[in-house]
């Protein structure tokens, strides 16, 4: 979080009573957060980590997707989504945006599959994002993995319990991810969780996320693992804000209508959840008129205190990519011109909101 600002685009709503909830924390403490997870998200088998990057790190892990593996990616997402893949030597293939819901493209992905194949060289995975909490086409990808044969993954990182008929994304494919970071809905001030299919996958997950321990009396190791396990601080505060779920995710949906109402008027462009879906609106994305500079919009409302970002910049356009292939038509830098995100905490009071909205109309003359 940047204390340049007086909003920021998200902090954690953290119980009032947290520190009760964290007094005496242990590894129960973990076991009380998955059998949640379990019993009322009717999650089957939930890791809980230390981060959603680590999550993901251990989805690839426990896949098998390692180095020279083609595994197809978002172009538009956080960096998160695509190290992990560096960290075991896999290859990123960067696929554009569809504009519906700003995800990765059924269309481009279904081509690049394809002429990797014909080339040689099919992907073993796919992981799907479903940014700023907008489902991805998840029901389209799914059907693509399953008709291609390859391996589906979710990072739903921003997307936690955010549906798409009915069913929470990160639970459609052989692994998902959800991330409990400082600026997320549910917030451990840092956490993760895998949430796998397979009760072994799981119980090796496990064993991996804690230096790989073998079940001895004393400490002993036969391959290297990591240091990933959820710190137990962070458990019993995520398990209170998820425990008022179905509170915080209504706060954040009317959130959504909120602003969309005050800026009816504007020329702005709401980008909203797809048929089916049921967005958990993590923040609220917008696009600018054609012809608005993004940039002197962020700024605007910046130089006002306000934390307005704008979206993800495309993978494909940073240095650290420039060796991967990329499929698409330019979309996601379209996007990443017009695309900014407002302030979505669901603590903001009215007077905030207020403050947020008055500033978009004022850079519009309204
Ligand atoms: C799309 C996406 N993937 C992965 C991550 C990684 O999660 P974490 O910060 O918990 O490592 C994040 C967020 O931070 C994210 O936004």
């Amino acid at each position: 979080m940047n204390p340049k600002f007086h909003i920021q685009l998200h902090t954690p709503c953290l119980p009032p009573d947290w520190a009760t909830h964290a007094k005496y924390p242990n590894r129960n403490d973990i076991q009380a957060l998955e059998n949640l997870w379990q019993d009322g998200f009717g999650l089957p088998h939930p890791v809980a980590l230390h981060s959603g990057t680590a999550a993901l790190h251990l989805a690839l892990r426990i896949l098998g997707i390692g180095n020279g593996d083609r595994v197809l990616i978002p172009t538009h997402t956080y960096v998160a989504t695509a190290a992990p893949l560096q960290y075991e030597r896999a290859i990123p293939v960067l696929v554009d945006s569809e504009p519906e819901t700003l995800n990765m493209s059924p269309e481009y992905a279904e081509k690049a599959i394809r002429t990797l194949a014909a080339r040689g060289q099919k992907p073993k995975a796919m992981i799907v994002v479903h940014l700023y909490g907008l489902a991805a086409r998840i029901n389209d990808l799914k059907d693509l993995a399953r008709r291609c044969d390859i391996l589906l993954i979710e990072d739903a990182a921003e997307s936690v319990g955010t549906t798409a008929g009915g069913q929470l994304t990160g639970s459609f494919g052989q692994a998902g991810i959800w991330s409990f970071n400082i600026n997320k809905i549910f917030s451990g001030l840092g956490g993760g969780a895998l949430l796998l299919q397979d009760r072994d996958q799981a119980a090796r997950a496990r064993k991996l996320a804690a230096h790989a321990r073998e079940d001895k009396p004393y400490f002993y190791h036969k391959e290297t693992g990591y240091n990933y396990g959820m710190h137990p601080l962070a458990a019993p505060l995520i398990r209170a804000q998820m425990k008022d779920f179905d509170n915080i995710i209504d706060r954040k949906r009317r959130l959504h209508e909120i602003y969309k109402q005050a800026l009816a008027d504007l020329p702005l462009t709401p980008i909203d959840e797809g048929p089916g879906t049921r967005s958990n609106y993590w923040l609220n994305a917008f696009l600018l008129p054609g012809g608005t500079s993004g940039k002197n919009f962020v700024g605007f409302m910046q130089a006002r205190g306000i934390e307005v970002r704008h979206f993800w910049f495309p993978l494909h356009r940073m240095e650290l990519f420039s060796g991967c292939e990329y499929w698409g038509k330019n979309e996601s830098e379209k996007f990443f011109e017009r695309g900014f995100l407002l302030p979505s905490s669901p603590c903001l009071t009215d007077a905030q909101i207020e403050q947020i909205t008055g500033a978009v109309s004022t850079f519009f003359g309204a």
